[in-house]
């Protein structure tokens, strides 16, 4: 049975991003994984401070990120679901990414050759205009840095709260792609 994290960055608990994040989570628990989901906005994640402490070790830093990092190190896919904020992923996914630089202790082994899946919504008309390309082009370097490799990628055009849930289109896609990641082999 696959384990995969599911890491939500919208400060809306049932955002746009959350609605397709949660179709993913339901793709893949249909398609036998282990699912857990995180709810970033409501975590006490302090920003990396470079203290560099991490080169012997692990994170010193005693924050909500403790009890995650062996849950990124334990899981085999990590789904990350984000709105775009100022033309790319959002602060909160950003400062819990950032602090996965304490696995550089261990030469980052925990944190590699996983699965990942990408879930943007964004509110201008496309990837392009609403930067969420800067995003997906950050995703790409970190999975290429951390022999990862990405799955699938979800992303549409979406303003309200809700809006998700009038485009079965990307709501087909979140799921299919929470199959994928429930299925697909390590490489
Ligand atoms: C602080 C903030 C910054 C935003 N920046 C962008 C942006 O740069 N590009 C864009 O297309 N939409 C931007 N948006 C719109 C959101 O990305 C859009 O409404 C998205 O669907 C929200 O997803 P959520 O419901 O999961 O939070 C921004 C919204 C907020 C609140």
């Amino acid at each position: 049975m696959k384990n995969i994290l599911l890491l939500k960055g919208s400060p809306r608990e049932k955002g746009n991003s959350a609605i397709l994040a949660d179709r993913a989570a339901a793709g893949a628990l249909e398609a036998g994984a282990q699912v857990e989901s995180i709810y970033l906005h409501g975590l006490d994640i302090r920003p990396c401070d470079a203290c560099d402490l991490c080169t012997d070790g692990m994170c010193v830093i005693e924050d909500d990120m403790q009890p995650l990092y062996p849950k990124l190190a334990a899981a085999d896919a990590i789904l990350l679901a984000s709105p775009v904020y100022w033309f790319t992923y959002s602060a909160q996914l950003k400062v819990c990414i950032d602090r996965w630089y304490g696995f550089q202790g261990h030469h980052w082994k925990e944190i590699s050759r996983k699965q990942f899946g990408v879930i943007l919504t964004y509110g201008d008309t496309d990837l392009y205009t609403s930067g969420a390309i800067n995003a997906i082009h950050t995703f790409e370097t970190m999975c290429r840095f951390l022999k990862s490799e990405i799955i699938g990628i979800v992303h549409g055009s979406l303003g309200d709260v809700g809006d998700a849930e009038k485009h079965p289109d990307l709501l087909q896609q979140a799921y299919d792609l929470g199959k994928l990641l429930a299925t697909e082999k390590i490489k």
